[in-house]
């Protein structure tokens, strides 16, 4: 099948690859030159595991192409909409700039029968705004809202082989036709007998802003745990595993430390309560501004536990932080809480220096003001404190025997409970870190 791909960032690109991989002929439209003209020479613009490797493949078919023209998704029968859905600024709504602006060129390349399935991560209440619009422009031609549920280092995985499929499909005629060209797109992903969840707009798109706020308020409720631990000498990492062996609990997404940042959970729980105000239900969501609140007193304690190493004063002192990337195996800074953390013992009056395996250069173009090393040694070099605040393997694997020979005075934070501490502390190392004694 012919298919179009709106938006050629994180989703849309990984989006367009996975299509071809699944046999479909593909174009991706964006509109930064910059990154068509990366991606269509096999240059991913972001770092995501398995990825270059997808892409080289997927345009060596001769079945992906990119482009800047809209006119090229004519022809397609199904156009998905992946562009980006940011928090506003100042405001904790989402801003459906660029979605309203894929619609409106959408419209002007459409022909009665084809399908447009919004993909982007959308207040409830738009997917029926934007089928009114296209039913107006273009009789005939159909919205449905299949929302994705991706991780950035997973993402490929997670697009072939996902948990379930969701689809929000139109009422009356057009609902099965709909259901069938999302079947056939998908083909190979629901005859592996993956879960497809059929229903209304309004509940595929709740079902991704209720995914994501459960699972934040998962990380909070057992950063909430840590808070406590650290008033009784407890240990959450302990915790976790008890509580996690009860099925009904799980221990996936119980880790805690630094909590939650990137590109979708912050935002996307803030635009949930911002939607629930505006539908007069802010009660029911209230509990999520205080899975934001504890998700953010994380990071002050973190700067409070370097503080407390540091005898009661970050100025003037090298303050080595370990970890840039939101998570491990990202490149992605957005809402990073380790660079949060970074720049708030720089504000503080250190001399901060940061190390990432893979997200400096999108540090260094945000945080201009930190300096930033070339390596985990180098960063570490001379060091008063170490911050370890993104947990990349290689940061685990690190000898802390040899680290300790590095430092000026061999003092840890494990930002993110990563590290053995009997092993450090037998090292050498003060160690400290948030929920564990
Ligand atoms: C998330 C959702 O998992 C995904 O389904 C959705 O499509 C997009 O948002 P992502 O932002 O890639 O994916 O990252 P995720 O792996 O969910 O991690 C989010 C944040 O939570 C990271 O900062 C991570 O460090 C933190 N986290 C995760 C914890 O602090 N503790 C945990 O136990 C798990």
């Amino acid at each position: 099948m012919r298919v179009s791909v709106f938006g050629c960032g994180y989703l849309g690109a990984v989006h367009a690859v996975t299509m071809t991989e699944l046999g479909h002929e593909v174009v991706g439209i964006d509109v930064d030159d910059r990154k068509l003209d990366a991606l269509s020479r096999a240059v991913p613009p972001f770092y995501e595991p398995g990825f270059e490797h997808l892409l080289s493949r997927a345009l060596s078919t001769g079945r992906l192409q990119f482009s800047a023209d809209v006119t090229a998704a004519k022809g397609s029968r199904v156009h998905f909409v992946c562009v980006g859905t940011p928090q506003k600024r100042g405001e904790y709504g989402a801003d459906l700039r660029y979605v309203e602006d894929a619609v409106e060129s959408l419209v002007t390349v459409l022909a009665p029968g084809d399908l447009v399935a919004g993909k982007s991560t959308v207040p409830v209440g738009t997917a029926a705004r934007l089928a009114a619009l296209i039913e107006r422009e273009v009789p005939g031609a159909m919205l449905a809202w299949n929302p994705e549920f991706l991780r950035e280092g997973f993402a490929v995985r997670d697009t072939l082989h996902p948990d379930r499929l969701v689809y929000g499909l139109p009422a009356g005629p057009a609902r099965e036709i709909a259901r069938a060209l999302l079947d056939e797109v998908y083909r190979s992903v629901v005859d592996r007998d993956t879960p497809v969840v059929v229903t209304d707009y309004a509940t595929a798109e709740m079902v991704k802003a209720a995914a994501n706020s459960f699972l934040a308020t998962k990380i909070s409720f057992i950063n909430a745990m840590a808070e406590l631990c650290e008033a009784t000498g407890a240990d959450v990492g302990q915790l976790a595993d008890a509580i996690g062996h009860d099925d009904r609990i799980g221990r996936r997404f119980l880790d805690a430390g630094l909590g939650f940042g990137g590109g979708c959970l912050p935002k996307d729980i803030r635009a949930f309560m911002a939607r629930a105000e505006e539908l007069g239900a802010q009660d029911a969501l209230a509990f999520l501004e205080e899975v934001d609140a504890i998700n953010m007193r994380r990071r002050a304690r973190a700067i409070d536990l370097g503080r407390e190493l540091l005898d009661g004063d970050y100025a003037g002192k090298r303050v080595c932080v370990w970890g840039a990337a939101f998570k491990p195996n990202s490149d992605d800074i957005r809402d990073s809480p380790a660079l949060d953390v970074a720049a708030a013992a720089q504000k503080l009056g250190a001399a901060v220096i940061v190390y990432d395996p893979e997200a400096m250069e999108n540090a260094k173009r945000t945080y201009p003001q930190l300096a930033m090393a070339s390596s985990a040694l180098e960063a570490a070099r001379n060091a008063d404190v170490l911050l370890l605040l993104t947990e990349w393997s290689e940061f685990r694997e690190t000898d802390p025997t040899m680290l300790a020979s590095v430092v000026a005075a061999p003092r840890i934070v494990d930002g993110r409970n990563a590290l053995d501490p009997a092993t450090w502390r037998a090292a050498g190392w003060t160690y400290r870190a948030l929920g564990r004694p």
